[in-house]
């Protein structure tokens, strides 16, 4: 679908949001009255929602899609996994700008065309972007990926998102006063995304850091023909990854790319400490030569050395034999605090080692088959185990450092690859011995 006219007044995306709130409302009025009389679908309830939200998400382009792409990949808790199937739709749905609006956004940024700036420039837009378009040009016979953000989106994602917050918390059930810290830590992020200019430097960053790493792709940039709101790059051929996964039958080349998959996340993580935190598939390109292209470094996120410290050394016998460290280690990151009843902490100690028994087995073991059917149902089961105790809804429960977030979401999403590929991958632990403890 095509549109020219983005919904940019405060008003009127204020009026969406209304409008959005009362058929939510709505529809939880509706649920509940229906199941004071008979056994409802809660499922149901989340699905009618989670369409109402994402309309009026998808409308806001942005910020909006930008959140729904979120939530799509938060599964693993039950009455999440409706939103998720349906805002999974979200991630490729994004509404084309035009032409016309095309060359005005290049006059903005540039004052000149984009016939003047390449050889050629093909005004129809191949490839949606969450919070652009991505174009096709050539400069002498070289293909370029020219991404271009959508006008209005970076100077009205904050009003966005305090539009955008309560309706969330709302549905979701959380409190705003605890949510808060995760909110603006999100927030940062989101804003950072809107900014190209970063965006290049980040992945210029990554590319020199990765140069020895001969499996890993990351395409050229052209900071003179970069600026905020528009990015140039060499164009990547081959497979998207998600396509990849679906038709590759040869088990040796998915083991190949699922290594570099790891290596990748790997490195930066414990080398850089600061790591590429958008592990989907369309953010991939498996190249012709079987390397791993990577493309989209908008999101990026560093841990701060005493975070990362004691965030991994809990994957450490060492600390997790001992009663005094562990404890050290948990308040460190925010899962537990000064202050805690004996029974919450005895609550949070023992949810946290389960949570590190599984999510911290393919670390300890240096060697994980992410095949394993069993290992996805597990972590699945745990979280659904956490959702169903009453003890993790109140305020006071909802904690955990901010800097977890993001750091959870690049594994969660590379786990998911993992699995998906269907492969066996080594981990190199050495990092275990740097850390301090
Ligand atoms: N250099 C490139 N070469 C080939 N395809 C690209 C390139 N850059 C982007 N794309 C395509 O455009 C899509 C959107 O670009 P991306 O940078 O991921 O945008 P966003 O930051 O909004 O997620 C990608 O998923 C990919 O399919
Ligand atoms: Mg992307």
């Amino acid at each position: 679908m095509t549109q020219d006219k983005l919904p940019t007044s405060k008003v009127e995306r204020a009026s969406r949001f209304l409008k959005t709130g009362l058929k939510v409302g709505g529809n939880y009025v509706a649920h509940y009255t229906k199941s004071a009389f008979t056994e409802v679908d809660r499922n149901d309830l989340d699905r009618k929602n989670a369409i109402e939200i994402l309309n009026v998400l998808r409308q806001l382009k942005g910020s909006g899609l930008k959140i729904a792409q979120m939530l799509s990949m938060d599964n693993g808790k039950k009455k999440k996994k409706t939103y998720a199937e349906v805002f999974a739709g979200a991630q490729n749905n994004a509404m084309a700008l035009s032409g016309p609006m095309v060359l005005n956004t290049f006059k903005k940024y540039w004052g000149k065309t984009p016939y003047e700036l390449y050889d050629s420039f093909n005004p129809i837009s191949i490839l949606a972007a969450s919070i652009g378009q991505v174009h096709e040009a050539k400069l002498s016979d070289k293909k370029l990926a020219v991404k271009i953000q959508y006008p209005g989106v970076a100077d009205s994602i904050k009003s966005d998102l305090n539009m955008v917050k309560p309706v969330v918390l709302k549905v979701m059930g959380l409190p705003s006063a605890v949510m808060n810290q995760y909110m603006d830590e999100i927030e940062e992020r989101l804003i950072e995304e809107t900014d190209y200019e970063l965006e290049l430097q980040q992945a210029l960053f990554v590319k020199k850091e990765l140069a020895g790493f001969e499996n890993i792709i990351i395409p050229n940039y052209y900071p003179e023909l970069s600026n905020k709101r528009i990015l140039t790059m060499d164009w990547l051929e081959g497979t998207m990854l998600s396509d990849f996964i679906k038709t590759e039958t040869d088990p040796v080349k998915r083991q190949i790319i699922g290594q570099s998959l790891l290596d990748f996340l790997h490195f930066q993580t414990h080398t850089l400490k600061k790591f590429h935190a958008d592990l989907h598939p369309g953010n991939f390109i498996v190249t012709n030569d079987l390397k791993l292209g990577v493309l989209d470094f908008g999101c990026m996120k560093s841990l701060p050395p005493a975070f990362y410290n004691a965030y991994f050394s809990l994957g450490l016998d060492a600390v997790i034999n001992d009663p005094l460290k562990f404890r050290e280690m948990l308040m460190e990151i925010d899962l537990i605090r000064e202050g805690d009843s004996v029974e919450e902490e005895k609550l949070f100690l023992e949810t946290a080692l389960n949570a590190i028994k599984i999510i911290a087995r393919p670390l300890m073991q240096g060697e994980f088959d992410f095949s394993n059917e069993a290992f996805y149902q597990e972590m699945l089961q745990f979280g659904e185990e956490i959702y169903a105790n009453k003890d993790f809804r109140k305020p006071n429960a909802i904690r955990g450092s901010k800097h977890a977030i993001y750091l959870h979401r690049a594994f969660y999403g590379l786990y998911g690859l993992l699995h998906q590929l269907g492969v066996n991958v080594k981990i190199d632990r050495t990092f275990f011995d740097k850390l301090n403890i």
